[in-house]
């Protein structure tokens, strides 16, 4: 089977998610903006189609545009610094049926295209679609639950919280880090592998629950995003439900929280590298058991109970403590030049691992995800380091 058409199903698999999404909101919150520093939904719905069109169509087989207002209306997404906020207004976007017009010619054009894309292209239309699935779940989170409409879910399984060492040597060695191979996919912040000697450590055989953090907001830090206080009991807000803390599961938090917990615990937060170690030392991840893929909305317990640390790529993304930089040799890829550059800006951090709405392709070692370390959506984690 030719590459592409292994990708032209992924792409039409990764639709029917994205499509299944946008249908978990209701029709009159389409224009809703759940995160003041985000576009309004309206906008992903567009999103994904016109980013396809200008990389697919436009860039890679320069095709004439049938909208070229959309095309740029629905180009880019905003990451602006704290205190800039979008002021756009509902009636500047334009109306669903015809963004959906625009999406259905898009999808019929490109399928069209499909065998004479070339491969690395359909790789960066996937995987964007996809790590927009999992920005558009966050979005989501923050849409009141009476504006969605939740799929049917069981309840989240409360399980004792694991005994035995919390702590976990890692020997001093080298990390490696980056991609070399240049026939696998990766972003272009990937490439440029190499070694970082890393001296030993020990790291947690588990995240930081919201029990660990309860301790922490108890002696007077500020309760995390996620956390709502009713009549003097905490409660998650979670994606379709608020329910009561479930303490045995990682507390979702900002990379500032995470360094000042650490720091109160008179420790640390990982850097790249050592994430690297301790994932070196541990069993493959496993998207049944280690929370990510889309099998679940919100956390599961903390599992880590053996010699390694547990859940390193599932469960929410981990904060390390190293700024967003580029590799040695980094090159962006010329037909997306600022997928990662202008992030370079020592006002981003790195994480590392998976959370629950994490698609399974970005298990791979050398992906690298980052952001600024006061925002507060994301589902984010973090696990202790010492020495
Ligand atoms: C890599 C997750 C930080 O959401 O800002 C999506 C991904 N870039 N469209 C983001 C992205 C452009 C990016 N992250």
């Amino acid at each position: 089977m030719p590459a592409q058409t292994s990708l032209g199903r992924a792409l039409s698999q990764a639709r029917e998610h994205t499509d299944e999404l946008f249908g978990l909101v209701r029709p009159d919150s389409l224009y809703d903006r759940p995160i003041a520093e985000r576009h309004r939904i309206i906008f992903y719905i567009g999103h994904l189609e016109a980013f396809d069109w200008n990389l697919i169509a436009r860039y890679a087989l320069d095709k004439a545009s049938f909208h070229p207002t959309f095309d740029g209306l629905f180009a880019f997404g905003i990451d602006p610094p704290p205190g800039k906020l979008p002021a756009d207004q509902p009636p500047d976007w334009p109306a669903l049926s015809e963004v959906e017009r625009y999406n259905r010619r898009t999808r019929d054009e490109i399928d069209e295209l499909l065998d004479h894309v070339p491969e690395q292209l359909l790789h960066v239309a996937l995987e964007h679609r996809l790590m927009h699935a999992e920005t558009f779940a966050y979005i989501l989170h923050n849409l009141a639950h009476e504006r969605k409409i939740a799929p049917f879910l069981a309840p989240p399984a409360a399980r004792p919280a694991p005994s035995g060492a919390r702590f976990v040597a890692i020997p001093a060695g080298d990390a490696r880090l980056g991609l070399d191979d240049r026939d696998a996919f990766g972003w272009d912040n990937e490439f440029g592998a190499h070694t970082v000697p890393v001296a030993a450590f020990s790291v947690a055989r588990n995240k930081v629950t919201n029990g660990d953090y309860l301790a922490f907001v108890r002696e007077g830090a500020a309760p995390p995003f996620f956390w709502t206080d009713r009549a003097g009991r905490w409660f998650y807000r979670g994606m379709f439900s608020e329910y009561p803390l479930p303490l045995e599961c990682p507390v979702y938090v900002t990379h500032d929280e995470a360094q000042a917990y650490a720091r109160w615990r008179g420790m640390r937060l990982p850097t790249e590298a050592e994430f690297h170690r301790a994932a070196l030392a541990a069993p493959a991840p496993e998207a049944g058991t280690d929370n990510f893929d889309f099998h679940h909305w919100d956390p599961v317990p903390v599992s880590g109970s053996g010699e390694h640390a547990a859940q390193l790529t599932g469960n929410g993304w981990e904060w390390t403590s190293t700024p967003f930089a580029p590799f040695p040799g980094f090159e962006p890829f010329p037909f997306y030049r600022n997928y990662s550059e202008p992030f370079f800006d020592g006002q981003h951090y790195v994480l590392k691992g998976a959370s629950p709405r994490t698609a399974a392709c970005f298990a791979r070692p050398s992906f690298r995800n980052w952001f600024r370390p006061q925002y507060p959506y994301l589902y984010a984690t973090f696990r202790l380091v010492e020495g």
